[in-house]
């Protein structure tokens, strides 16, 4: 394991000039950041998500800042190669003040780069951070933080209007220096058009096969989420005799492209 490189902004660019499939999964804790790097996973993701598939919420906006850095600190510890990704939660980046003081904290707790959810309204908290030397993954389509204003969780971007506007909001948000995209629930068709006119790599949940890359939530990669699963993902456990086997068939699954399959697509 010591021979790998560490995964960088650069690596996953390459990647996806290469054609190759990015791997990235949620982790929130030190044995699951272990696995999940033996498995080859590039890319972990301290999600929100945490708030519902941890700390047991029924959406991710109670989860706070303090919250964020413990799990981040916890992944931070053990992670090696991985290029870690941490959440910004809820209002914790309503100014670009905020963006830039909140972020910070994320950093020095172990962040590589930070997550935040939104279009064009963020556009300068990005270009901020950017500028102050902290990367940014950019998160579009159904942004879990705004279920109340989305009316739900819902597939966004299914009208011309909103697809288009999407569209828009994507290439501003490379243009203001996001490093990474994550585009959730939104046709594949839509996220293929995104993925092809933007440099940056896209990294898709429930967004179809042709994004750059794919992330899902580690529980319901496992099939452990309480409740029903989300049709667009798949219990890799299913097939597997245990939990690194899982873990490392969604890896050799999405590189083969034969995961996300049509049926956990929406059109
Ligand atoms: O919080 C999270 O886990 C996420 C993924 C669903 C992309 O944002």
């Amino acid at each position: 394991m010591a021979d790998r490189d560490a995964v960088t902004s650069a690596s996953l660019l390459r990647l996806k000039e290469r054609g190759e499939k990015i791997t990235c999964v949620t982790s929130y804790d030190a044995s699951f950041t272990c696995l999940l790097e033996q498995a080859g996973v590039e890319v972990l993701l301290v999600g929100d998500s945490l708030g519902m598939v941890v700390q047991g919420h029924d959406s991710t906006l109670p989860v706070r800042m303090a919250d964020m850095i413990y799990h981040a600190s916890c992944v931070a510890r053990a992670g090696q190669f991985a290029l870690r990704i941490v959440d910004m939660p809820f209002m914790s980046y309503s100014s670009v003040d905020r963006a830039l003081g909140n972020a910070a904290r994320l950093m020095r707790a172990g962040a590589h780069m930070v997550k935040l959810e939104g279009g064009r309204g963020i556009a300068d908290s990005v270009r901020a951070l950017t500028e102050h030397g902290i990367p940014v993954c950019a998160h579009l389509g159904l942004t879990p933080q705004s279920v109340h204003q989305l009316g739900g969780y819902r597939v966004q971007g299914r009208d011309a209007e909103s697809a288009q506007r999407l569209l828009e909001d994507a290439r501003l948000l490379e243009k203001s220096g996001a490093s990474v995209l994550v585009l959730e629930c939104i046709p594949a068709d839509l996220a293929r058009q995104v993925s092809q006119c933007l440099r940056i790599p896209s990294i898709g949940i429930g967004a179809g096969p042709d994004c750059d890359g794919q992330v899902l939530v580690l529980y319901d990669l496992l099939g452990i989420t309480p409740g029903k699963r989300p049709s667009f993902s798949r219990n890799f456990l299913e097939d597997s005799d245990d939990i690194p086997g899982a873990l490392r068939a969604f890896v050799e699954a999405v590189k083969a492209g034969r995961f996300p399959a049509p049926q956990h697509s929406f059109s």
